[in-house]
């Protein structure tokens, strides 16, 4: 996690070849999404001869393709086009690492809990869509998304803040005394699914006890708004009270499996309907300008860095996924997502093909910025305005083939590979700006935040 200046192209500003969208046409949706996605693979090329499958390269840090690889997982799942089919499973396969849980070696250096959820979440995505399943001698979607799950609640951690996730797994990375709000949803929300795919009670009561904690210690407040995290050194007591979109994603749509999973139960169900709720009216007011998704933290000031440039990505995907499982979401969400999609289409116009995404879709117009992050943004918008057409994720009672394996995962992170080489500026750069948000955040407070 970086910091990064906006790439700003010294790329002239596109002529004509805008995206049109036409939100009553699947075709025009799907066209839409195509090229937006055809944009943001402009940026990976993993698949070629001497490239290494999966990773984007600089500047972007390897959690932001496994997010990648999730939205073409999407995409699929939405259009039906299986043209990135093949690269994506093959991405998703390379970057297993040695005990299938997500921690290739290689990454060591800026492996968090959250990036290794980023690819679980994808591979948890391909079990939920029934993505083509991976050949049998080949770690399958389901093992690996319980893998992931199992070796991060090997990781909680009583010793402060009455528990949760650290934000780093490795005692030698920075920010191994941060607890935030993004490694711990990502933990709640994929034991939410677990839980909806296995019908296995263990994940819903995992996805419970975080959620009791999240809520407990700070990170989400009484009016539902979620912070980015804390330092555990001071036992949680202060908190960066900078709030993003994929942190108010990530639980709400986590919530809304859970309420999906109670129905039997009133007084629980009851409990998830309110907490659901809660979190989308808190996401609609704090996120949305005009009824437009955007980064409220950072896209005002124009300093969003390259993983914030993506963060609406998720954002979009988990409000869509949400109408799926709480149908009574939907009359509240998908004007938004509506909205949200033209928008994002007006920012379409720029780059050397004239239809490559800015940052902001509130300005009317490209503003200069192009990335993964923007063209993920997009194509995610998009094609979430196909989500009445398509079925809910499947379970394993409910069609699905993905083949699970209880245990995966468990054996603890016996084999960190401590870098050989000492740390490098570059990649004590991310721990940089977060100290300077702590900061900010600690005397601050939320000074940025006038919603
Ligand atoms: C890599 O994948 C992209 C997107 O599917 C495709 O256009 C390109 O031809 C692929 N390259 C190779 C060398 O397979
Ligand atoms: C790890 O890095 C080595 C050396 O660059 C490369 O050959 C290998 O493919 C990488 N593996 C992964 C999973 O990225
Ligand atoms: C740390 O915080 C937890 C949860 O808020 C609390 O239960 C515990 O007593 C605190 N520990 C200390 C030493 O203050
Ligand atoms: C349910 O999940 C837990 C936690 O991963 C696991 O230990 C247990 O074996 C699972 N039970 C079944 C029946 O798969
Ligand atoms: C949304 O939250 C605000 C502030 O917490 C509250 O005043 C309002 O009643 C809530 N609206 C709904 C529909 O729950
Ligand atoms: C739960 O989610 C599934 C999958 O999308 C959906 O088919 C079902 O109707 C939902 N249940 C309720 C009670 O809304
Ligand atoms: C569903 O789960 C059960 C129990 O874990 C297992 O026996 C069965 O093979 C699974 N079905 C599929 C299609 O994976």
């Amino acid at each position: 996690m970086r910091p990064s200046a906006l790439l700003r192209g010294a790329l002239l500003a596109g002529t004509a070849s805008a995206i049109t969208l036409d939100l009553n046409s699947d075709d025009s949706i799907k066209s839409a999404a195509r090229t937006a996605a055809d944009g943001m693979l402009s940026f990976y090329h993993g698949n070629e001869t001497g490239g290494i499958p999966g990773l984007l390269g600089d500047p972007y840090y390897w959690w932001e393709a496994g997010a990648m690889f999730g939205a073409l997982i999407d995409y699929w799942y939405y259009t039906g086009d299986s043209t990135y089919n093949d690269i994506t499973s093959q991405a998703l396969l390379f970057q297993v690492g040695p005990d299938n849980n997500y921690m290739p070696p290689n990454q060591s250096k800026s492996l968090g809990n959250d990036d290794q959820a980023f690819w679980g979440l994808a591979s948890m995505s391909a079990a939920e869509a029934k993505f083509p399943d991976p050949p049998e001698d080949s770690p399958q979607w389901l093992a690996l998304a319980q893998a992931v799950f199992n070796s991060q609640a090997l990781r909680w951690d009583d010793t402060s803040c009455g528990g949760g996730l650290k934000w780093q797994i490795f005692t030698f990375n920075n920010g191994y005394n941060y607890k935030n709000s993004i490694s711990n949803g990502a933990f709640f929300q994929l034991g939410a699914r677990l839980g909806a795919y296995t019908n296995n009670q263990t994940y819903f009561d995992w996805a419970d006890k975080m959620w009791d904690w999240v809520y407990t210690v700070g990170l989400m407040s009484d009016t539902y708004q979620i912070f980015d995290g804390s330092d555990d050194t001071l036992n949680c007591s202060e908190f960066n009270h900078i709030q993003w979109s994929y942190n108010a994603g990530i639980f709400l749509y986590g919530a809304a499996i859970m309420w999906n999973n109670t129905q039997d139960d009133a007084a629980t169900k009851g409990k998830w309907e309110q907490r659901t709720n809660a979190l989308l009216n808190s996401t609609t007011r704090i996120f949305f300008q005009n009824e437009i998704m955007y980064e409220v933290a950072c896209e005002p000031s124009g300093n969003c860095n390259v993983d914030q440039q993506s963060f609406k990505a998720y954002l979009s995907r988990w409000m869509a996924a949400t109408t799926k499982v709480a149908p009574w979401t939907h009359d509240t969400i998908m004007p938004l997502i509506q909205k949200s999609a033209q928008a994002a289409a007006t920012s379409c116009t720029g780059g050397s093909t004239g239809n490559m995404c800015g940052t902001k879709w509130t300005t009317g117009n490209w503003d200069g910025a192009t990335g993964v992050g923007q063209q993920m943004n997009a194509l995610e918008v998009f094609q979430s305005n196909l989500i009445d057409k398509v079925g809910g994720p499947v379970g394993n009672k409910t069609g699905g083939t993905s083949q699970g394996n209880p245990s995966a995962g468990t054996g603890g992170d016996i084999n960190p590979q401590v870098p050989q080489s000492t740390i490098t500026t570059g990649d004590r750069a991310g721990a940089g700006i977060l100290t300077a948000l702590v900061l900010i955040g600690l005397v601050g407070g939320a000074w940025w935040m006038i919603v």
